[in-house]
């Protein structure tokens, strides 16, 4: 008989918010660094459900990405996961300001990011990731590196980190900047900050929230994000981790849904919080008492609301060749 999981598994899936280094799985770690005990890796490598041991453990993994081919083997891994639970089109986020402060070479990571893309089935485009905490400087050549790489991939500009250390209002200059420059924009909200952090994000133009938990406390913000189609980029389990809510049962999912606001899945950090995507649908299923029909309809929004999209080309017309 056919198990539960079986269904998630096959469904086509598109990923809309996942970071790069928070892939970094255990296994992938001691890839990376032999010498790491499974002991050293367990007391570091793990959230307590608050946002600062989240940032903490998150920092402590990307120590141990130190070159271009550390990067390629955590992309080779997450590219070999996402081929086997059928998800078909990921936008990968790269903490690009976390590169630019350690001064490593982006140009080097990306071209052999780009390298790996190319062997696999999955249709791979970039998000480069500011940090609120490193400030409007650093977020501008964050941005500034986008659009240098728009014509390779990249279709995004975003922010995540700590959100209530880097208001939005500091930001406005280079949003306006990205957009003049044709990026698409998403930016992390309502995670550890309130309602008022969501509309800013609006503000700036956003075409996307990533979280936006505290969303569910403004009716008229869920309203604005039904009437204006801007999606949330919901990560369960991430949001039992890092503390943006208190469990499971008071995720505003299903005020979300109920409210007719647009829901996206995601994994946010798999390798961090031990997860998959088809985990994350098949929780969303059981918790919160969703149908398959309704999953249905969140994993076509993965494309739906995806920034580029193309679905597999029909064969060219042999007569024409
Ligand atoms: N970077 C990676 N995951 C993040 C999260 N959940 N919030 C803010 N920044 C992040
Ligand atoms: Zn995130």
């Amino acid at each position: 008989m056919a198990e539960v999981g079986d269904f998630y598994q096959a469904l086509p899936k598109a990923e809309l918010h996942l970071h790069l280094e928070g892939s970094l799985t255990p296994a992938t770690l001691r890839e990376l660094e032999p010498s790491l005990s499974a002991e050293e890796i367990e007391s570091n490598y793990r959230t307590s459900g608050d946002f600062s041991s989240f940032l903490r453990a998150y920092v402590w993994a990307l120590g141990f990405l130190r070159t271009p081919d550390d990067y390629a083997l955590v992309l080779r891994r997450l590219l070999e996961r996402l081929e086997a639970e059928n998800v078909q089109y990921a936008e990968i986020t790269i903490s690009a300001g976390v590169i630019l402060r350690r001064g490593q070479d982006f140009e080097a990571i990306f071209s052999v990011l780009c390298k790996e893309c190319a062997s696999s089935p999955v249709q791979v485009r970039w998000i480069l990731d500011a940090v609120r905490q490193f400030g409007a400087a650093e977020a501008m050549a964050v941005a500034e590196l986008a659009a240098a790489y728009r014509d390779r991939g990249v279709v995004a500009f975003g922010i995540g980190g700590d959100e209530l250390a880097g208001p939005v209002e500091w930001f406005g200059e280079v949003f306006r900047y990205a957009r003049r420059e044709g990026l698409h924009l998403t930016i992390h909200a309502g995670e550890t900050a309130g309602p008022r952090s969501v509309w800013g994000a609006l503000e700036l133009g956003a075409e996307r929230i990533g979280h936006g938990v505290t969303a569910a406390e403004d009716p008229e913000l869920l309203t604005a994000l039904r009437e204006r189609n801007v999606p949330l980029e919901v990560c369960l389990t991430s949001n039992v981790a890092t503390g943006a809510v208190r469990d499971l049962s008071s995720h505003p999912l299903p005020r979300f849904l109920e409210a007719g606001v647009p829901v996206v899945l995601n994994t946010d950090d798999p390798g961090l919080f031990g997860v998959t995507l088809t985990h994350e649908y098949e929780l969303a299923a059981s918790r919160f008492g969703l149908r398959e029909s309704d999953l249905q309809r969140l994993a076509e929004n993965g494309f739906r609301y995806a920034f580029d999209f193309k679905p597999a080309q029909a064969e060219p017309d042999a007569r024409r060749s």
